[in-house]
């Protein structure tokens, strides 16, 4: 079956209506190629590829959904573990890349839609990811609504999120004698923080994120700390491989302390039966 015949009507009234809701539309920018900024970031695109294959194991599914998956850097290894990939973005310009990025993997279809208003039924994607998004979302409850909505009784969701409460901030702020925000933090420049067009930028606070997802009827299986090595000098001078070495050991203890810059929530319904 393909995915695309699941995208009916929803019948929830989780999120706001069209004109309340704000086109997230910034990556069409013709200025900007996403794909590039990959360039000299193997380590975090393995670390994060890690993270994914453990928080999976040897499950598979029948529909995937990748949101926010911009170009589908993740498509692919998503294609592992599901019959049928959809990624979805809300950029036109990311989906035309994708074209030729997934050329050849025909499975992997391409959907323009954004996190607050995804084109699924009601339970039928039974696995979500959404990777690198949440740092685009000051306020991620109608998203998360959505994913709620759309996730199968039986289903995963991966979502990361942008860490404000790493350890070298942790270690900043008690310097200051300060406590950690609990909101989300804006870390645009000030010049970006003035221009009303400018994509939002923000790190959360992982405790307010768990809070967030069990209000949208989602609960945390488990928790990794990704990319817990990102360092310019480190990635210049240890090589990937010793990197990654270091990265596999650390991703799991170093979880329940927020260490890193990223972690991946494995996040299902709160109220789902034994698969
Ligand atoms: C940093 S890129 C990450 C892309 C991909 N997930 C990855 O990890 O390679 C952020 C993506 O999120 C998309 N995006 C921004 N706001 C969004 C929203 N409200 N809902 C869904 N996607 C959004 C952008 O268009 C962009 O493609």
């Amino acid at each position: 079956m393909p995915a695309s015949s699941l995208a009916k009507k929803k019948t929830s009234k989780t999120t706001p209506n069209a004109s309340a809701r704000k086109k997230a539309d910034q990556y069409n920018d013709p200025n900007y190629n996403y794909l590039q900024y990959w360039n000299g970031r193997a380590y975090e695109n393995a670390a994060e590829e890690m993270a994914i294959k453990r928080l999976l194991g040897r499950k598979h599914f029948q529909v995937a959904a990748d949101i926010g998956g911009g170009y589908g850097r993740l498509c692919l290894l998503l294609e592992n573990y599901a019959d049928n990939v959809v990624l979805t973005d809300p950029s036109r310009q990311q989906l035309d890349l994708g074209k030729k990025f997934l050329k050849g993997h025909d499975k992997i279809e391409r959907q323009l839609m954004q996190g607050d208003d995804l084109k699924f039924a009601d339970g039928s994607v039974d696995l979500i990811t959404m990777i690198r998004v949440m740092h685009h979302l000051p306020d991620p409850s109608a998203t998360l609504a959505e994913i709620a909505r759309v996730l199968s009784d039986n289903g995963y969701a991966i979502i990361e999120v942008a860490n404000y409460a790493h350890m070298l901030n942790r270690m900043k702020h008690w310097l200051h004698g300060e406590k950690l925000p609990t909101k989300p933090v804006d870390i645009r420049s000030e010049e970006n923080r003035k221009n009303k067009d400018e994509i939002p930028f923000v790190n959360h606070n992982p405790k307010t994120v768990v809070r967030q997802l069990e209000h949208a009827g989602l609960r945390v299986d488990r928790v990794l700390s990704v990319s817990n090595l990102r360092s310019t000098r480190l990635k210049e001078t240890v090589p990937l491989g010793v990197m990654l070495a270091a990265e596999n050991f650390l991703q799991i203890p170093f979880a329940s302390i927020f260490f890193g810059p990223s972690i991946f929530f494995l996040v299902r319904k709160a109220h789902y039966t034994v698969r």
